[in-house]
């Protein structure tokens, strides 16, 4: 792919990852990703922001061709699917300093061996004038690393903003054109990578409201030219309440397991709460982060395997404990042969939460009707918690 300019003297530079259907070895891309960088280029000084996945950085090095000189790299972030290419960058452009936070700096000289000489660290609110054109950083830990920051170019009330608000989506399209799939995208990304970091990303958001912002040019995916709705969205996921949804992962051997998955929503529907099930034999799990948002209650369905939850039911619960939703209750129903430990083991699992466990539904073989009752029990109790809580 060629440059392009959004603005007077600012491109669009970068690839597409069509093909790339997984990242960090662990996150779905199931609609592939782009890796942007941009390049502003003022009267006096030209920066890059960032670079791209050093798999696609001959790309970057072509769209780099027709110019002369770069002054400074802005690194906003060090993973390497935005800082990869740097040094490739700084062999071409010797007399480019690495513009980082001093975390930033460190964390580059470790991962990539960038040497000392070549940085100039900022600090938050620092400015970096380029001649017409003012960077301002503004540092916001978490997006998704410690040592990540952002950048606002003053003149064009623009947010450069690398993970933060990003998606992933293979697209030609440079601004958003389709605000549902990239709600979606950019909702599956919060989750998978942003989710844990809540209270930080909340300090981030308001650090932002003093600030003018017209456009936001993440990294991953497309330029948001009417940015209100996905900050909105963002204030949403991060602050708004839980919502009166169970998520409920679960996985059934002999079907046992599922005969309490197909009750207990029934019930909960019967009591107006909405439920999201993921069969974990197939589920993408991306869509169960994603589902975990928004999610007030977290019911695992786990049969008892070897002595303990099946696997896939571990994981899962590994996999929310990890991403710290804002859950307030979670439960854990299941079948088992003849003994085992399954609900010691997943309530093992949870440290992160902060939720109140409900009385787990575990039956022995094929549930029977005192299992189905106290299934119809634990729905009534989950819609009443909903209700007390107002969740909507
Ligand atoms: Fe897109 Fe945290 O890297």
């Amino acid at each position: 792919m060629n440059k392009r300019q959004i603005m007077e003297k600012i491109y669009w530079l970068g690839a597409v990852d069509w093909d790339r259907r997984l990242f960090d070895s662990l996150i779905p891309l199931p609609d592939g990703t782009t890796y942007n960088a941009y390049l502003v280029e003022g009267s006096e000084k030209t920066a890059l922001l960032d670079t791209v996945d050093p798999s696609m950085s001959d790309e970057l090095m072509a769209q780099l061709d027709g110019f002369p000189r770069i002054d400074f790299i802005v690194s906003h972030h060090a993973e390497q699917d935005h800082s990869g290419a740097i040094p490739r960058v700084l062999k071409r452009f010797p007399e480019a300093k690495v513009v980082a936070t001093p975390k930033a700096k460190g964390m580059l000289m470790d991962l990539l061996k960038i040497p000392d000489s070549a940085f100039v660290t900022v600090q938050d609110g620092e400015t970096l004038s380029l001649g017409d054109k003012t960077l301002k950083f503004i540092y916001t830990p978490w997006v998704h690393w410690p040592e990540t920051m952002v950048t606002y170019l003053q003149e064009n009330k623009s947010l450069f903003s690398c993970d933060f608000f990003g998606s992933h989506i293979a697209t030609t399209d440079l601004f958003v054109t389709d605000q549902g799939r990239v709600h979606e995208a950019a909702k599956r990304y919060f989750a998978e990578i942003m989710m844990p970091f809540r209270s930080a990303i909340e300090k981030n958001m308001s650090n932002l409201k003093g600030y003018d912002i017209q456009m936001i040019a993440p990294s991953h995916g497309q330029i948001y030219d009417r940015p209100a709705w996905i900050m909105d969205a963002y204030r949403d996921w991060v602050t708004g309440p839980p919502h009166n949804v169970v998520v409920l992962p679960f996985v059934s051997m002999h079907g046992s397991t599922r005969q309490l998955v197909d009750h207990l929503t029934s019930a909960l529907v019967g009591h107006g709460v909405r439920v999201e099930l993921f069969n974990l034999t197939v589920t993408d799990i991306g869509k169960l982060a994603m589902a975990l948002v928004d999610a007030a209650t977290v019911v695992v369905g786990a049969p008892t395997v070897l002595g303990g939850p099946h696997p896939l039911a571990a994981y899962a619960t590994l996999l929310a404990n990890a991403l710290r939703p804002k859950a307030k209750f979670l439960s854990i129903i299941g079948s088992y042969g003849w003994g085992g430990k399954t609900v010691e083991t997943l309530a093992g699992m949870i440290p992160n939460l902060k939720v109140e466990v409900l009385e787990p539904v575990l039956c022995k073989g094929l549930p029977s009707e005192t299992d189905f009752k106290a299934l119809d029990r634990l729905a009534g109790k989950i819609a009443q918690k909903h209700k007390d809580n107002d969740f909507k």
